[in-house]
This record gives structure tokens, C-alpha cells and sequence, in this order.
């Protein structure tokens, strides 16, 4: 594999305002080799398992509502120190405080509808590859 993984997810209302396109753009122009990528729809059940983490907060019955509510697209990347780069593309949480040039300050409208998912870990980074794809469903190449 080249590089460590990450997760990405396009949460519902950005694939729904037609945003797929332009994140994908900017995930491939900021380096990143997508090596698995779906469209798909989580079911509760799946959402809760991704999201467990989340359980007891407040947000977190919200937050499966939101993320199951319609198509999402789910995409696999490698890159040297994939995570923490992954994160500084994405920008922080709340789109609001997200830096200018980032995926959720261009396109996150608040805190839940932010746009995109990156993992937070390399472990949960492998743990949410194994919940979203199966082995056939990645391919390990290396841009040129
Ligand atoms: P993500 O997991 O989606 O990449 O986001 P994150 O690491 O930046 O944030 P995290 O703390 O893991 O929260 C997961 C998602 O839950 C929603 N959230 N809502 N106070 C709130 O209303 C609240 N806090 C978090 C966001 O959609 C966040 O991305
Ligand atoms: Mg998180």
C-alpha cells in the first residue's frame, strides 16, 4: 500500500447539493490516491456501529438520523501521514471555524451537514475501511 490510509465520507446534504464532483477535485488535486469509491446508503444499524465512539453524546441520535438520511459517498485514500493530512484538507468541525481553503469552509453549511468525514486515527482509519469496503472493493496502485 502506498503511504498510511484514511476514510472520507460526502455526508448526505453535500452529495445532495451536488457537491461529489468538486470535493473529489480537490481531494485528488491536494495529492491523495483514491484506491476504493462508492456510492451507498448506511443503514442505522451501520451508522450507529461507525459512529460508536459517539454513543453517549448528545448529538449522536442526531447525527445516525442525518448520516443515514440519504446517499452518501464513501472513498478510500492513501498518502504519506494520510490522517493528519486528510484533516488539514478537511478543516475543523464546525464549518464556521474551518480555515478558508479547506472542504468544510467551501462547502459545509453547520456542525452536522460539514460536508465530509476524515478519519482520526490510523486505527479507526482501518477500523472504518473494514465497516465500509470489502477486500475487492479496494485496489492498490500508486499515482504517477
Ligand atoms: P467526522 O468524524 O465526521 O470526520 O467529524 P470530526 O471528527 O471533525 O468530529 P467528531 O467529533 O468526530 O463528530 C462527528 C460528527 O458529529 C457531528 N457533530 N455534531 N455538537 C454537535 O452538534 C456536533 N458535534 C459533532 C458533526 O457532523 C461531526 O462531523
Ligand atoms: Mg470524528
Amino acid at each position: 500500500m502506498a503511504g498510511s490510509i484514511s476514510v472520507a465520507i460526502i455526508k448526505p446534504k453535500a452529495v445532495e447539493s451536488g457537491h461529489t464532483g468538486a470535493i473529489l477535485h480537490t481531494i485528488n488535486a491536494a495529492g491523495f490516491c483514491i484506491r476504493g469509491l462508492k456510492m451507498m446508503q448506511m443503514t442505522r444499524e451501520l451508522a450507529e456501529e461507525f459512529y460508536a465512539v459517539h454513543k453517549k453524546r448528545e448529538f449522536f441520535n442526531d447525527l445516525v438520523t442525518f448520516m443515514t438520511s440519504g446517499p452518501i459517498v464513501v472513498i478510500s485514500i492513501t498518502a504519506e501521514n494520510a490522517v493528519a493530512n486528510f484533516r488539514n484538507t478537511i478543516g475543523a468541525t464546525d464549518p464556521k471555524m474551518a480555515a478558508s481553503d479547506t472542504i468544510r469552509a467551501k462547502f459545509g453549511v453547520s456542525m452536522q451537514m460539514n460536508a465530509i468525514h476524515g478519519s482520526d486515527s490510523d486505527e479507526n482509519a482501518l477500523r472504518e475501511t473494514e465497516l465500509l469496503f470489502s477486500p475487492e472493493e479496494l485496489f492498490d496502485w500508486k499515482r504517477s
